[in-house]
């Protein structure tokens, strides 16, 4: 078993770092931030995602897993350490390399010879290099092992990843890496450094088209009577195209499409490639935010000026509590810009947020509310009361932007109904 540094204790670095003393490995994690790595010391995991409180706990009480403040330290005599550090997008839509260009000169001193850096953060491409230059070190391989992790089932995909990746020009140190995972069954891809990074990009690029495909689809349907859900069960079953992804929705968010969706667009830029297509995707998920804006107006009437909306679902996504780039946010604000009046529930999400109310029941959020709209697909919206929600609302009608409703049911119970992509 090895002994690893994790840098960064975010999503990526937590759930990595937790799986890693599962698997039997000696691993400890380092944040900058005090509290947090406090909390995570005494078994307190900052952030919703399934089964990572009981990894967590196991790895603490294993004696396999500890948390450290600083990454210097931890990173000493360490056989590998992983940067799991943000990638945030700049201003022209580039990824910013401050983060990890700081954490590989911080640890680049202190590591151990023949130590193996592994990149897990989401980098340009040709950033295995700057991170070879920000360390300083010719004794140390640097190795690219991009993740794949969906938030929400982050654990999950942890232990059943469709492949693992590894990028490096150094097939020693690749294989010392590809090592780590043995007990993982998966296909294992060793490549070099920068197809590895594009791997990742590409694949969060094609999965991002997908959405904006089928929202455009949808969009499609709306116009031509047809029905998407009817049309997305037709296409799925060619197995070239499948039915992963293509749910229609209010088009993507989270930490990860948007930014890399177009600093995927920006290293095209910079290296003399026009990626069009990219450009659409992207467009098109824009133009959905306005298109559920368009219906929850249409559903008020033509305006939301002084009108209250309910809104259920504030996350990017159910499951997850991250609302960063939350298509709902994206929604929500461009209804309070019109005049609306916002009251939201969110199963994650408690006290104020900005502009808008936040209830602690979804009941509460509809009281005197002239529309509904669903913009997260939590499983609980299903079963909840109708009528109750009929009874408090100001006007009984629905936007749902995931489809997530049984439209005839509602319809019965007297809603005005409109999802996505059907009529
Ligand atoms: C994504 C990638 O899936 C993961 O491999 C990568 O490492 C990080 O980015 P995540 O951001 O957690 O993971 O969310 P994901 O489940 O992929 O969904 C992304 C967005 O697309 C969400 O806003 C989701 O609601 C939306 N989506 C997804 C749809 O609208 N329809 C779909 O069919 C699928």
């Amino acid at each position: 078993m090895s002994s690893i540094t994790i840098v960064g204790t975010g999503y990526v670095g937590l759930t990595t770092g937790a799986f890693l003393a599962h698997l039997g490995h000696e691993v400890t994690c380092a944040d900058v931030v005090e509290d947090k790595i406090e909390g995570l010391r005494r078994g307190e995991v900052p952030i919703v995602e399934d089964g990572l409180d009981e990894l967590v706990r196991e790895g603490l009480e294993g004696g396999r897993l500890a948390f450290v403040l600083g990454a210097a330290a931890a990173a000493a005599d360490r056989e590998f350490v992983f940067l799991c550090v943000p990638t945030p997008q700049r201003g022209d839509g580039s990824a910013d390399m401050a983060y990890i260009e700081a954490a590989a000169r911080e640890i680049g001193p202190a590591l151990a010879a023949e130590a193996v850096v592994v990149n897990k953060s989401t980098v340009p491409v040709g950033s295995t290099r700057v991170v070879e230059r920000a360390l300083g070190r010719s004794d140390v391989s640097v190795v690219s092992n991009p993740e794949f992790l969906r938030e929400g089932s982050a654990v999950h995909d942890c232990f059943h990843p469709d492949r693992i990746v590894i990028g490096s020009d150094d097939q020693a140190s690749a294989i010392r890496v590809a090592a780590l995972y043995k007990a993982i069954q998966a296909p294992l891809i060793v490549t070099d450094p920068s197809s590895a990074e594009t791997i990742k990009y590409a694949s969060n690029a094609f999965l991002a088209t997908k959405v904006s495909f089928v929202n455009a689809v949808a969009n499609l349907c709306e116009a031509v009577g047809a029905d998407v859900r009817e049309v997305v069960l037709g296409m799925g079953y060619d197995r070239r195209i499948g039915f992963e992804f293509l749910r229609p929705g209010p088009g993507f968010g989270g930490s990860c499409f948007p930014k890399d969706t177009r600093a995927l667009v920006r290293i095209g830029e910079d290296a003399g490639y026009d990626f069009g297509l990219l450009r659409g995707v992207i467009a098109v998920n824009e133009e959905q935010h306005a298109r559920v804006v368009s219906k929850v107006l249409a559903q008020a009437g033509g305006s939301v000026e002084g009108v209250t909306v309910a809104a259920w679902g504030l996350t990017f996504k159910a499951r997850t509590d991250d609302r960063r780039d939350s298509p709902a946010l994206h929604v929500i604000d461009r209804l309070v810009d019109k005049g609306a009046r916002v009251r939201a529930y969110d199963p994650t999400v408690h006290g104020p947020l900005g502009r808008i109310e936040v209830c602690d029941d979804p009941y509460a959020a509809c009281e005197d509310a002239h529309v509904l709209a669903v913009l997260t697909e939590w499983d609980e919206f299903r079963w909840l009361d109708f009528r109750k929600v009929r009874d408090v609302m100001a006007r009984p009608a629905i936007v749902d932007a995931r489809n997530l409703l049984d439209s005839a049911a509602l319809r019965r119970a007297g809603f005005a109904y409109q999802g996505i992509g059907r009529q």
